[in-house]
């Protein structure tokens, strides 16, 4: 039977899981509030739609006679699409709402880690009223990191002890009008992602990858959706050891397990501390940047997987190529607090050398691809060692000049990753 996937949202991560369906026997639909001229490109149709609109998404999937659907953020998993689609007959490789929740509720997350004793849960207390959350600050024994419940596109976030002081907490605690809130203990380390694809109770992780989150060099400024990312050619980051990366792998299991009938990506991010990996949270997606380092090397056809998965039998086991990956978003000036926006992008497919390009939140016009405010492209270097792969992505980002743009030249370069191997061997001999 030929295959049509759907495919839903248009970020770089998706222009990622659209190149992995590229070459597949399937054709290859997508839907997005922005049109991203790279999944355009590549896929039969493209509608511009409200992706967390059920209804509207049922509505495209219907039209095109979708026979997969594949969610790549978290807000339609949020807003029930794939419970839609599956009431609709249509498989969707994404969780419904309920099993969502490991994302979308924080306070869900870590409940459910307790009450099921999954190894790696800090310290944590959720509250609804902020003043006792206000006392708790006061009385709590070390740093506490203020995280509200719900999604915040991970800037919602606040540390005490590293972006802000106690008071400054709590004034944050107050002033925002948040529901609810998480208050955890502040985790010390290096963090890394473990991305699994889950089905049928089968579990196949992807190679570990390091998100960097912070706005600017040397890991200063506000928390942004992730400025750029790498994996090495082995399935741990050259921090950590085999046995830390088997611990996560550990961790992500027993949590699928809880869950009972997950499917989709569960993507755990992870703290490596001097007690080993601990869990900072799950994502019920691909990770963004991080789908953008683990889907280029992924040899295994990922339709595959898809309709393994739908079909009730067992994965495929995934090979990756032993390739390293760095990836780099260039973002507008100003983000994430004071994004400009209208900036023309100079790089393309055919200019970007060696390295990939994915497209996120651009905008097309007859002249030309603009940004918004939002981060607008990533460029991906592919080679034997983190240090080449940085050089293919920089090559490409020098293309793209920096006109209206920012990106972080740090990342993947041999001086910050070694950083990051002298802070996990000082936290291992304290
Ligand atoms: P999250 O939205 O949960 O991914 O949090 C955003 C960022 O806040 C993480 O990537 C960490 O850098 C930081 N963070 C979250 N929880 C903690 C914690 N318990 N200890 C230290 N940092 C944290
Ligand atoms: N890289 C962070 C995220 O996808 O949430």
């Amino acid at each position: 039977m030929s295959e049509t996937v759907l495919l839903i949202g248009g970020g770089g991560r998706e222009h990622a899981i659209a190149r992995a369906l590229e070459n597949s026997e399937a054709d290859l639909y997508a839907c997005a509030g922005n049109r991203n001229p790279g999944i355009a490109r590549i896929a039969d149709g493209f509608e511009t739609l409200e992706t967390t609109n059920p209804k509207a998404v049922l509505e495209f999937a219907e039209e095109v006679n979708a026979t997969i659907a594949v969610v790549g953020p978290e807000a339609p998993l949020q807003a029930g699409v794939a419970d839609e689609l599956e009431s609709a007959g249509i498989y969707a490789f994404g969780p419904k709402e309920a099993e969502a929740r490991i994302e979308t509720d924080k306070a869900f997350q870590r409940r459910f880690m307790a009450e099921h004793d999954i190894p790696g849960c800090p310290d944590f207390e959720t509250f609804d009223d902020m003043d006792a959350a206000c006392e708790f600050v006061d009385e709590y024994d070390g740093d506490l990191a203020i995280k509200p419940a719900g999604l915040t596109g991970g800037k919602g976030v606040k540390v005490i002890g590293d972006q802000v002081t106690a008071e400054e907490g709590k004034a944050y605690i107050r002033d925002s009008d948040y529901d609810r809130i998480v208050l955890e203990e502040r985790l010390i380390g290096e963090e890394f992602t473990v991305q699994a694809f889950v089905a049928n109770g089968d579990v196949r992780t992807a190679p570990a990858v390091q998100d960097h989150k912070r706005a600017y060099e040397g890991d200063e400024g506000p928390n942004t959706g992730g400025m750029g990312s790498y994996s090495d050619a082995t399935t741990a980051l050259p921090f950590m050891t085999d046995a830390d990366y088997d611990d996560a792998v550990s961790i992500i299991e027993a949590t699928v397990d809880a869950l009972e009938d997950y499917r989709g990506i569960l993507y755990g991010q992870f703290m490596l501390t001097s007690e080993g990996p601990k869990v900072i949270e799950f994502n019920a997606r691909f990770g963004d940047p991080e789908a953008m380092n683990t889907l280029p090397v992924l040899e295994t056809d990922f339709l595959e997987v898809l309709t393994a998965a739908r079909d009730g039998d067992s994965l495929p086991a995934l090979e990756f190529a032993p390739q390293a990956t760095v990836c780099k978003y260039a973002v507008p000036e100003g983000y994430p607090t004071e994004p400009e926006a209208g900036a023309k992008v100079q790089v393309d497919e055919e200019s970007a050398g060696d390295a990939l390009l994915y497209y996120a939140s651009v905008d097309e016009r007859d002249d030309g691809i603009y940004t918004t405010t939002s981060r607008s492209f990533a460029v991906v270097g592919r080679a034997d060692s983190i240090t080449d792969a940085e050089e293919i992505a920089e090559d490409a980002l020098e293309v793209a000049g920096e006109e209206g743009l920012h990106m972080r030249h740090d990342i993947g370069k041999p001086e910050l990753v070694q950083q990051r191997i002298d802070h996990v061997e000082a936290l291992r001999s304290e």
